[in-house]
Order: structure tokens, then C-alpha cells, then sequence
């Protein structure tokens, strides 16, 4: 039996037989203000408050003040879990790097940081962020995968956010997501309606619907079935 990170999103588990496969690399995708932070986020807080797995958050370009301060928005108590540790947020400004070189010892960094705090789950956020600083699309791929490849020894899940750009026929910004990951959800926002869709999940039976999705103060919540639009 494959065992399971659920999200504790409303909604959501029950489309992906009750959560991502554990120990596995995920992408989620979708454009500008579609969510991507949000569900991520989620996926970390209930994470550790329903099923007591800690969590460690890495941004690469929204420092972690802002983050915070749009989650306060909900619900959450997220609090205690920033002060114990249990989630963790950091923010590596990618601006700030130059070389290639120190992104690789930076990518060291976080999977020392997995390691040594025994994180269950992992966000990062985002690939584009990550993927501006490379020269060199195939070194970006290169590093990605040994990054991914030894946290993935640890057992952690992982969701890496990425991008759609608007009005391109891709469902993501670098062609390599869908190579590196076990699965890809697609978040979809227009101004009339939010979805979500399961594109890809290795090992799991779903539906390849999108399914109509809204933001409310508990966070993300999905409704299986109901079309957007
Ligand atoms: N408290 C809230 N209640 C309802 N909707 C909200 C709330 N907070 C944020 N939103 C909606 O969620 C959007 C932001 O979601 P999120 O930050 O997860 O998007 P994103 O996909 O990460 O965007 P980006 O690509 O810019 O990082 C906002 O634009 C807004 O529409
Ligand atoms: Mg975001």
C-alpha cells in the first residue's frame, strides 16, 4: 500500500485516494494569484496541525514578513508552530545571487536543513525564482534533481511551486517540471471562477476534471465535481 501525505485541504484528498504519495516530488502549478502560496502553505500548516509532520517553507522571492502577514488572514493557528520550529519558513532572496556556484552550496543549505530537523514536508517557492539566477538550463536541471534526489532518501514530500504563464499553451514555465516530478497539480484563476486540477499523480487513480475551487477563511477549499465554470 502506497502511504499517503494528505493535505487536509477540503476537497482535495478525496480526488488523490487521500493524499500525495509520501517521500515524493510534486509540482504545483498555475498563474499569478491563482494560489500556488496558499495551497502550499496549507499543505505545511495542516501538515503538521492535523498530522503531526513538521514542515519547512523556502522562499525565494516573497520575504517571509509578507508571507506571514497573508496567512494571518486565516483561520490558522499557526503561531506555535513558528515558535517550536515544527514549520519552519526561510526566505533565500534569489536577487541576491550571482553565481551559479553559490545557489548550488544554497540548495546544500536546505537539504542540511531537512536533515537536521527531520522535515517531513518541504515547499519551494518557486522554480522560476530559482531558475532566473541559471545561465545554464541544463546545470538548473542538474542541480535540481540531486537536491530533489537527497530529500527525497529522507522521506520528505515535497511540492515545488512553479508557473503558467498567462496566455501560454504550456502547463508550466521550464518544460523540466513535468521530467522531475511524480505529480502536477494545475490551479486556475480567471475572474469569474478558480479551479483546480490533478494532471499527473504517479501511482494514484483520479479524475482528470477541474474541479471548482474558492478561497475562504479556513484557506483553499475544493469542491470535487463541481466544474467552474
Ligand atoms: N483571505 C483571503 N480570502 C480570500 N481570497 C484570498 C485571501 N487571501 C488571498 N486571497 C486570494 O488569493 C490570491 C493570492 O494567492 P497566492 O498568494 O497563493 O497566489 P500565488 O499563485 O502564489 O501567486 P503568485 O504567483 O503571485 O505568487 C490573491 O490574489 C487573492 O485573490
Ligand atoms: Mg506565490
Amino acid at each position: 500500500m502506497i502511504e499517503r501525505a494528505a493535505s487536509g485541504i477540503s476537497g482535495l484528498d478525496a480526488l488523490i485516494e487521500g493524499g500525495l504519495p509520501k517521500g515524493r516530488n510534486y509540482f504545483v502549478s498555475g498563474s499569478a494569484g491563482s494560489g500556488k502560496t496558499i495551497l502550499s502553505s496549507q499543505f505545511l500548516y495542516n501538515g503538521i496541525h492535523k498530522f503531526s509532520e513538521k514542515g519547512l517553507y523556502v522562499s525565494f522571492e516573497e520575504p517571509i514578513e509578507d508571507i506571514l502577514q497573508d496567512l494571518g488572514r486565516f483561520d490558522w493557528k499557526i503561531e506555535p508552530y513558528l515558535t517550536d520550529d515544527s514549520l519552519k519558513y526561510i526566505y533565500l532572496p534569489m536577487l541576491k545571487m550571482d553565481y551559479e556556484e553559490n545557489i548550488y552550496s544554497m540548495l546544500t543549505t536546505i537539504v542540511n536543513e531537512v536533515k537536521a530537523n527531520k522535515f517531513q514536508r518541504l515547499v519551494i517557492d518557486s522554480l522560476p525564482a530559482l531558475g532566473m539566477v541559471y545561465k545554464d538550463q541544463n546545470k538548473l536541471r542538474k542541480d535540481l534533481y540531486l537536491m530533489l534526489h537527497e530529500i527525497r532518501k529522507m522521506g520528505c514530500t515535497t511540492i515545488i511551486v512553479t508557473e503558467k504563464p498567462s496566455g501560454d499553451i504550456g502547463l508550466t514555465r521550464f518544460g523540466i517540471e513535468d521530467f522531475l516530478s511524480q505529480g502536477l497539480i494545475m490551479l486556475y484563476a480567471s475572474h469569474t471562477y478558480r479551479g483546480l486540477e490533478i494532471r499527473k499523480m504517479r501511482g494514484t487513480s483520479h479524475s482528470t476534471d477541474v474541479h471548482r475551487m474558492r478561497i475562504a477563511e479556513q484557506g483553499i477549499i475544493v469542491y470535487p465535481g463541481d466544474h467552474p465554470y
